[in-house]
């Protein structure tokens, strides 16, 4: 089965990556060829560290990248079965995206969004087969992280959502069924607490503290400052000013600390400096 993933970002190659391990023929589809290019060699990268830990053999990490292909043009929806759209959370761009990939996609074709938060009864408005769109939202990075956020638009079919909800198992995916509202499921309870922790350091509090006190007082993987580094500042201010805009709720104020990061440049980890400082391999420098 022939799997489309328009958008090589961060979470696009991500979401490519995880079908082709799975077994799935699958196209990574960018109109930059710079993110293309980005999006190859990282995936090159990780399988290469995966040889070396022994965790694959050369020989897996060649077959799974020979399933792995990258394309410049939309056309080569064509033929998939699943089309999976990860391009930036802007809502014009993504209807833009969907009416293309409406046109070229064979009829049957399902497509999902993998937004964070946006609204999937309207960037299925774009498309004529709104009973065949739905959100799949996937958790960074998404080759690790085993939660498929499943959202319905208000056109989409049973079979539509059962079809995405068995493929997800395939990719070794467990689901929930979240609501079509801002932030959904988990970005709706997890944003707000980096929100809450940049006005920690915005009162003056130290980052390391901060991620300290959520690491050891509540065994997370990573302190909330890091994740936000991680995943980026941008993006999870992004989320939180869907939250406030979209629920109309004084409770979702985006920290302004974030904002002026963000005017700054200091998008994180892929920028080099957030709440911490990372050289060129993205490792924090102390
Ligand atoms: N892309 C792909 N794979 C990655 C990766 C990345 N950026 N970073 C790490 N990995 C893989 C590694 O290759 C490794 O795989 P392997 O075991 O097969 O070799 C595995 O993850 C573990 O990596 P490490 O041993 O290097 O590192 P850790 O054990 O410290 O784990 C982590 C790293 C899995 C990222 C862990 O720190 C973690 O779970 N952090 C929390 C992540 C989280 O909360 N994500 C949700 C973000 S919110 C979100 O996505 C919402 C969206 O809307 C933005």
């Amino acid at each position: 089965m022939k799997v489309a993933v328009v958008g090589a970002g961060l979470m696009g190659s991500g979401i490519a990556q995880t079908f082709a391990q799975a077994g799935y023929e699958v196209v990574n589809i960018d109109t930059f060829a710079s993110a293309l290019e980005k999006a190859k060699a990282n995936v090159d990268k990780l399988f290469d560290k995966k040889v070396a830990k022994g965790k694959i053999t050369e020989e897996q990490k060649k077959e799974i990248l020979g399933r792995l292909n990258y394309s410049g043009t939309i056309e080569d929806v064509k033929g998939a079965e699943l089309v999976v759209e990860a391009v930036p959370e802007k809502i014009d761009l993504k209807k833009t995206i969907f009416a293309a990939i409406d046109e070229q996609a064979d009829p049957d074709t399902i497509i999902v969004s993998n937004t964070s938060g946006l609204s999937i009864s309207e960037i299925a408005s774009a498309t004529k087969r709104s009973n065949k769109v739905m959100g799949a939202h996937f958790f960074y990075p998404a080759p690790v992280m085993k939660l498929l956020e499943l959202i319905r638009g208000i056109d989409t079919d049973d079979a539509t959502y059962n079809k995405v909800k068995e493929i997800a198992g395939t990719i070794g995916k467990t689901t929930v069924d979240a609501p079509e509202l801002p932030g959904f499921m988990v970005n709706r309870i997890l944003v707000p607490m980096q929100n809450e922790a940049a006005f920690m350091v915005m009162e003056g509090c130290d980052p390391t503290d901060v991620d300290n006190a959520m690491k050891l007082g509540c065994n997370f993987p990573m302190g909330p400052l890091e994740l936000t580094d991680f995943v980026g500042v941008d993006i999870m201010l992004g989320t939180m000013k869907g939250l406030y805009s979209g629920f109309c709720d004084s409770k979702y104020r985006p920290c302004p600390l974030l904002e002026n990061m963000v005017k700054a440049g200091h998008l994180g980890k892929k920028s080099g400096q957030g709440f911490y400082k990372y050289d060129e391999n993205g490792n924090k420098i102390d």
